[in-house]
């Protein structure tokens, strides 16, 4: 059993700590895509005829969409480890029960588009993070749609949607968000007209590419404002075998702790390398970071790599602002990258990241702060100041506080390994909601985490 498991059948959360030891050397492969993971069981739910899913992660958020899926009618089964079977009825029905999606903002916010488009009431929750987050940027546009719902001041869970008899809308994202995105296009599949959206900063694209895939026609092109992607609505889809690749925002962390860790060399196979979710790559290279792209390859419609990280000395970087969607979620891995590199590294335009899991910015700059390091926070944005190299790594010692986000746990986790002083973690158990194994992934590597 996985210590973050461990921790979870406990009872109350312990914490995680992680010593610096040797160096991090070996192959693994990285948890599939929670992106596609959760967008493959909505599509072979909406879809008429059984989906065969490979390499579905088995986090709790994906899990949650699962349970989801079935309560809006699907048939869905586990026939192994990451092998999943969904039998779509073609539509959706009305769920029994409050639909319930933990701590998975993509999950509700996805689930919420697709659900407006048919003649149902449903009810969703999450958890204290997910009730806490705006459901309004999703809510605007499905009501324009004609969607309707009432819920707590605010437009927060738990709220009740009432859907069916949509009109098509033209709406341009005044957010990058490939959730919102994900969620008109799917609730364009069943209104009346052609849904047409316009972004003007890219977000990740797989429910488009993922559309086409279930036998949707759906058409994408550059404008002036932006990228419209348009979709008819009254289209069947078909279900098709997915096989869904690792997923880049959980490769980071071994990738990243190759990096800081001297002496270091990891390989992590099977990445996914859609260039709307690479950015946090491109960024480490020009930080300075050894890392090396061997045997891409084509699987299911995206780009696949094996991806090797050695041991780098980094050096700061201005990260550029209209590069933050492509990384979003990769941001508090990268400061800790920045804290192990020398000299300031100025990651800006990140107003999104205040209202993720947690608020990530807040939380990065607690923690670093608390382990030596300088940091400079700011309303969108925050600077972290490396003075670490191989000889004088960042002091560490410090117990940081995650409010129960995977990301924020994982990154420092990946300090520790680094660090002079052990870094330990709260609430350890809320990694399994992306990365289930994260610890003994990372064991297998030679990094020591331990529940303390
Ligand atoms: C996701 C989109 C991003 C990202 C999230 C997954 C998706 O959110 O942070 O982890 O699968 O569409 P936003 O669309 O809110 O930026």
């Amino acid at each position: 059993m996985t210590d973050e498991a461990q921790a979870q059948v406990g009872g109350p959360p312990t914490a995680l700590t992680a010593h610096s030891g040797a160096p991090l050397s070996g192959e693994t492969t990285a948890p599939g895509d929670k992106s596609i993971s959760h967008r493959s069981l909505i599509l072979g739910a909406l879809a008429r005829g059984v989906t065969d899913i490979k390499g579905l992660l088995e986090g709790e958020d994906v899990r949650r969409t699962a349970a989801a899926m079935a309560a809006f009618g699907a048939r869905v089964e586990r026939l192994g480890p990451g092998r999943w079977r969904v039998d779509g009825a073609g539509g959706f029905s009305e769920p029994a029960d409050v639909v319930d999606c933990g701590n998975a903002g993509t999950g509700v916010r996805l689930i919420m588009g697709a659900a407006s488009g048919f003649p149902l009431t449903a009810t969703f929750t999450g958890d204290g993070s997910l009730r806490g987050r705006p459901m309004g940027r999703v809510l605007k546009p499905l009501g324009l749609m004609g969607a309707t719902w009432m819920g707590r001041e605010g437009n927060r869970l738990p709220l009740s949607l009432r859907g069916g008899d949509l009109q098509a809308i033209r709406y341009v994202l005044p957010e990058p968000s490939a959730q919102v995105k994900s969620a008109v296009l799917l609730a364009g599949l069943n209104a009346w007209g052609e849904t047409r959206i316009v972004e003007p900063v890219l977000t990740r694209d797989h429910t488009e590419r993922m559309l086409r895939a279930f036998g949707a026609e759906v058409s994408v092109e550059d404008g002036p404002e932006g990228r419209l992607i348009s979709l008819k609505g009254g289209q069947a889809l078909k279900a098709v075998a997915v096989q869904v690749p690792g997923d880049p925002s959980s490769a980071a962390f071994p990738i990243v702790a190759a990096l800081i860790t001297p002496g270091s060399s990891v390989t992590v196979r099977g990445v996914l390398l859609n260039p709307l979710r690479c950015g946090l790559f491109d960024t480490l290279k020009e930080m300075g970071a050894d890392l090396e792209i061997t045997n891409e390859r084509s699987a299911g419609g995206e780009t696949v790599g094996d991806i090797t990280a050695r041991h780098s000395r980094l050096r700061g970087v201005t990260v550029p602002e209209d590069r933050a969607a492509s990384m979003i979620d990769e941001y508090p891995i990268l400061a800790v990258a920045a804290a192990c590199a020398s000299g300031p590294t100025v990651m800006r335009g990140l107003g999104e990241l205040r209202i993720k899991e947690s608020d990530r910015i807040a939380l990065m700059a607690a923690g670093l702060t608390a382990c030596g390091v300088q940091v400079e926070e700011e309303p969108e944005g925050m600077i972290v100041v490396g003075t670490a190299d191989a000889n004088h790594p960042v002091r560490g010692g410090a117990m940081a506080t995650t409010h129960g986000d995977h990301r924020i746990a994982m990154s420092f986790l990946v300090l520790g390994l680094a660090a002079r002083a052990p870094v330990s973690v709260d609430q350890p158990a809320m990694i399994a909601t992306s990365f289930p194994g994260f610890t003994s992934l990372m064991a297998s590597l030679g990094a020591r985490i331990e529940a303390a």
